[in-house]
């Protein structure tokens, strides 16, 4: 048996993985340790909360006490480390908490990681999950590659770049076996609303306004959650020491185009007239800092690992829109609360 710990597994692409370990593999313990932000929602995991390899620990990865007491208690053989600070927009807004979360949390966990396993390295890894953020922002052309220079434009993707920066560190000084993986904007069920397709698939059915920022012409390469687990789960087992591979879904979309076909497959669903979703969409104030394009490389997980995506877009999306059909009660239990005052100050 082997004692896995993932960071983050409440929240929209760590519960999916946590889902997929516990359910694939029995002879792993996992250990999901989330802080539970705004963000981690245990409503996520209800139908594995109660599996015989799986414990959930509420806790604070910038708790450098609790942090390191905890390895020692559960001698962890590998982590997956997801959780994060993860939206741009509140990065603007508050750089700091993304400083701590995701630098100095992550520090604590490399550091918890080397004083356990410093002795013998073997059979150990961790697993650092990044974005293509860190990469800055494409022109027209090109793609991001595992060698494109780290060049961030926001506090979030600057706090994920130090974060890479310190994990690739500890592999370098102290041989810590790491590995890396930069991925692409993700879509899916679970994913909090305050992102753009959960949020406008949020508003349409609620007939709220759709806030495009600037001009629209932003693109995005957008891969499904579930194809994004598959990837973690086997760069965890067969990716290379020491390696970054980037993910992404060969999926590119302008931010306006993805907006109106999401409109008319909402119209469908909802029965409403055709075009009627779109009436909603409105050009607000651009992000600051915005990053025109995104867009990944992913021949070298394809080549040396044999991933690719899985899904379709069309078909993501329709299982994506069908998921928040079927579960309007997690939508109004997430954004209920806290999220009423961040969007008032985010859109009102
Ligand atoms: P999320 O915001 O949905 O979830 C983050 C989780 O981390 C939440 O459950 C939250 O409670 C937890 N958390 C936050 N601060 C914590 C702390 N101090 N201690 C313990 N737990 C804490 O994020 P996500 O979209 O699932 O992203 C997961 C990871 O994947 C992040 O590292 C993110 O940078 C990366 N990533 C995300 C995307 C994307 O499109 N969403 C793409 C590429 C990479
Ligand atoms: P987002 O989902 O926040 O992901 P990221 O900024 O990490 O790529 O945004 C995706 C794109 O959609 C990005 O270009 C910003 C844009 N966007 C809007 O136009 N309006 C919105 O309300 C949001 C949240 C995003």
């Amino acid at each position: 048996m082997k004692n896995i710990l993932i960071t983050g597994g409440a929240g929209f692409i760590g519960s999916h993985v946590v889902r997929r370990f516990v359910t694939k593999y029995n002879n792993y313990h996992i250990y999901n340790l989330d802080a539970l932000t705004y963000a981690g929602n245990l409503e996520n995991l209800v139908d594995i909360e109660k599996a015989s390899n799986y414990t959930f620990i509420k806790g604070d990865i910038t708790d450098e006490v609790f942090i390191s007491n905890l390895f020692q208690k559960h001698q962890f053989d590998g982590v997956i480390h997801l959780a994060a600070e993860s939206h741009v927009d509140r990065s603007i807004e508050d750089p700091m908490a993304f400083v701590k979360t995701n630098v100095i949390g992550t520090v604590n966990l490399l550091n918890a990681a080397r004083k356990l396993w410093e002795n013998n390295y073997d059979g150990k890894r961790f697993y650092h999950v990044s974005t293509d953020e860190v990469y800055g922002s494409l022109g027209a052309e090109g793609l991001f590659t595992e060698t494109t220079p780290y060049d961030p434009n926001s506090p979030y993707s600057a706090s994920k770049a130090s974060s890479d920066h310190f994990v690739r560190a500890y592999g370098e000084t102290y041989g810590l076996p790491y590995v890396i993986t930069n991925c692409s904007n993700n879509y899916g069920p679970n994913h909090f609303p305050e992102k753009l397709i959960p949020l406008f698939i949020h508003n349409i059915i609620n007939n709220q306004s759709l806030p495009v920022y600037g001009d629209g012409n932003y693109t995005r390469d957008w891969l499904f959650v579930k194809d994004h687990a598959i990837a973690i789960d086997l760069v965890f087992h067969q990716g290379n020491n020491h390696e970054t591979y980037n993910i992404g879904g060969f999926n590119e979309w302008k931010n306006i185009d993805l907006v109106k076909v999401l409109c008319q497959i909402m119209d469908t669903k909802l029965g409403r007239t055709p075009g009627k979703s779109a009436e909603l969409i409105t050009y607000v104030k651009d992000r600051p800092g915005h990053d025109l394009r995104y867009a990944i490389d992913a021949n070298k997980i394809n080549l040396e690992l044999g991933w690719s995506p899985t899904v379709t877009f069309e078909q993501g999306l329709q299982i994506t829109i069908d998921w928040y059909l079927e579960n309007q009660d997690w939508l109004n239990n997430v954004t209920s609360g806290e999220y009423a005052a961040y969007y008032k100050k985010q859109y009102l």
